[in-house]
């Protein structure tokens, strides 16, 4: 019987999916594990099922002699150090495809208002501070038929492309390939931030992409545009954008993800014309019970000799072949 940690209770109650193997982690309504406790626990897995917000480095590597899988409940897989883990013959899993449109709706949610100012709107009605309707109460942008530049045209970058057809938007991308059917122009990173009414990132955070939005990235978008990132804090510099917002050069932003996440950089929180959502993305029902079944499934993949839909190292079970 093969040991499995995982770090935090999941929906959709998994380990029923798990014959025969231990399921050891914390129960529905608990708190995730601290690092310290599922280190722990590690020096007798043989699986991990983790969150984005664990650690997977070579110390946490060096804690499992026994790992043979790491399934991370997530797409974005730059908590974890996947060189360490190849070279241990630690084959890494994440959770594409899933949590496609649930990403992708929920950066609609978070363009729509940044540009029409919902946030704002909300904390008034709530304040009891709404003294009537006025012509220029919380005037916003338009977004129909407006220019979206996406950063990053992966699988979340294209469903985020055929959400912006609906709405009427020209679309221009940096790296990858558009949907089939959407037009969509491919740029430069600065012919993007020039022309784009709305950015939008989903590029996964490496070291290519760290701060890849930083004061000269802002400087060079539109007066007035809006920055969306629903892909990895880290890809935007905060102070940067903070500053953007607070001199009126950007229209607004809309922020899902932060560097040093819970924590919010102060001057964020200050900052005018910001919607921020607690890392929400992928948070439907559908999405994050599908995710734990592939978490599932991956540790069932690799615990019983089968290669993973979803492997991140296909060389690690080279690695492992001939340890
Ligand atoms: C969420 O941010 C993910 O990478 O799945
Ligand atoms: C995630 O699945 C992506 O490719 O953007």
């Amino acid at each position: 019987m093969a040991r499995i940690v995982a770090t935090s209770h999941l929906p959709g109650d998994p380990a029923r999916l798990l014959d025969g193997h231990e399921w050891i982690g914390p129960a529905r309504g608990d708190d995730a594990w601290s690092r310290v406790r599922w280190l722990g626990e590690l020096a007798t897995a043989d699986a991990l099922v983790c969150l984005l917000s664990d650690r997977v480095d070579a110390e946490a590597l060096a804690a499992g002699p026994s790992l043979r899988v790491v399934a991370n409940y997530a797409v974005g897989h730059d908590n974890i150090d996947v060189a360490a883990a190849t070279a241990r013959g630690v084959a890494v899993a994440n959770t594409p495809d899933v949590l496609v449109e649930a990403s992708a709706d929920f950066t609609f949610a978070l363009l729509l208002a940044a540009a029409r100012r919902l946030g704002e709107g909300e904390r008034l009605v709530r304040a009891g501070a709404w003294a009537g309707w006025t012509p220029d109460l919380l005037l916003g942008a338009d977004v129909g038929g407006q220019t979206l530049g996406i950063i990053g045209m992966g699988r979340i970058g294209r469903a985020v492309a055929r959400r912006a057809h609906g709405f009427a938007m020209t679309v221009l991308y940096t790296r990858g390939a558009p949907p089939d059917g959407v037009a969509a122009t491919a740029v430069t990173l600065d012919e993007l931030l020039a022309q784009s009414d709305v950015v939008s990132v989903h590029c996964p955070l490496t070291a290519a992409t760290h701060r890849l939005i930083d004061a000269r990235a802002l400087a060079a978008m539109k007066p007035g545009a809006i920055l969306v990132n629903t892909a990895r804090g880290a890809i935007v510099d905060d102070a940067a954008l903070a500053e953007a917002l607070e001199r009126g050069h950007l229209g607004g932003a809309g922020l899902d993800v932060f560097v040093n996440e819970p924590a919010v950089d102060a001057r964020l929180l200050a900052a005018p014309r910001l919607v921020l959502a607690p890392h929400l993305g992928s948070a439907t029902t559908t999405a994050r019970t599908r995710m734990a079944e592939l978490c599932v499934n991956a540790v069932r993949d690799v615990l019983s000799g089968r290669r993973p839909a979803n492997l991140i190292n296909g060389d690690a079970l080279a690695a492992r072949g001939r340890a």
